[in-house]
């Protein structure tokens, strides 16, 4: 079962309630957060709160809930829905004021829904995906996670049209990341991240995975790389909350090592699983 929250409201998930002036919808003037809960236990929900906070503060938004009472409310809400495998969006907005762009004097409005996760197929994992190389044409504050998302569902859209699985944002030459996960490679058995400055989201995934490279003694670089360094890459992977690792085998047509899931890459993936002890790959 699904289940909807409004500031202090559990409700039906498809129950209309949001008034016309939420600025959320007025102005996407609000921020995000997906956390993904395995077997009833949400993984790395401090961590998400976290960066929930840090990115209303950056856009100078005072949230009308602490970390601590939206752990609870995710924990009431997840034994309201009995579920085990689902995902939480959390969104918190300006609130709800008549349409002018100067900030309102009301409170921030939260919202939240808690649905069965949608998991992607481990065959789409063993397989491995392709991916297009694409300008970003993003705003310079791209490690605020805000509800702000129109360059990223166009990119996604075209590059599904197009035949691709992702797109990946390249700003001056750069690989930064894609429209809605981090990107990693692999070259000579060092595993290379760009670095979590503001042209991308700095993912909670992409900070697990380098810990982990750590813990199981892969090296890992933190820099900024071009799209020749990706193109001659032997592994590479994406990382998100609902993709986990997902294997990039080819990049606008040219193969990826040798075409298949690399070795590290699928090690990262069974390693970061272990953490939550879901079974899989
Ligand atoms: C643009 C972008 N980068 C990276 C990520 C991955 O972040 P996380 O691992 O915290 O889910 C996301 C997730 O939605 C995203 O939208």
């Amino acid at each position: 079962m699904a289940i909807g929250f409004i500031n202090g409201e559990w409700i039906p998930v498809d129950q209309a309630v949001l008034p016309i002036d939420e600025r959320g919808h007025n102005f996407g003037d609000g921020v995000y957060e997906v956390i993904r809960v395995y077997q009833g236990a949400p993984f790395k929900m401090r961590e998400h709160l976290v960066r929930l906070e840090k990115s209303a503060e950056a856009i100078l938004l005072t949230m009308n809930y602490t970390i601590e009472e939206l752990e609870a409310l995710i924990a009431e809400g997840l034994a309201k829905t009995g579920l085990q495998e689902a995902s939480v969006y959390l969104q918190v907005t300006r609130g709800i004021a008549k349409r002018v762009h100067l900030f309102p004097d009301v409170p921030a409005s939260t919202t939240m829904t808690i649905r069965e996760a949608a998991d992607i197929s481990d065959a789409v994992r063993e397989k491995g995906v392709n991916v297009t190389l694409v300008d970003d044409e993003r705003w310079k504050n791209c490690f605020i996670k805000s509800l702000n998302l129109l360059p990223n569902v166009v990119a996604k859209q075209k590059a599904k049209d197009a035949g691709y699985y992702e797109a990946v944002f390249v700003r001056d030459g750069v690989v930064l990341e894609g429209s809605s996960c981090n990107i990693f490679l692999v070259k000579d058995g060092v595993l290379i991240t760009p670095p979590a400055n503001r042209y991308i989201l700095h993912g909670i995934t992409r900070a697990t995975l380098l810990d982990i490279a750590k813990e199981i003694g892969v090296s890992v670089e933190e820099k900024e790389f071009g799209t020749d360094l990706l193109l001659a890459a032997d592994e590479a992977f994406m990382t998100s909350t609902s993709m986990e690792v997902m294997p990039v085998v080819e990049v606008d047509g040219k193969k990826i090592g040798n075409g298949k899931p690399g070795e590290i890459s699928m090690k990262l993936l069974k390693n970061y699983r272990a953490k939550f002890q879901h079974i899989g790959v």
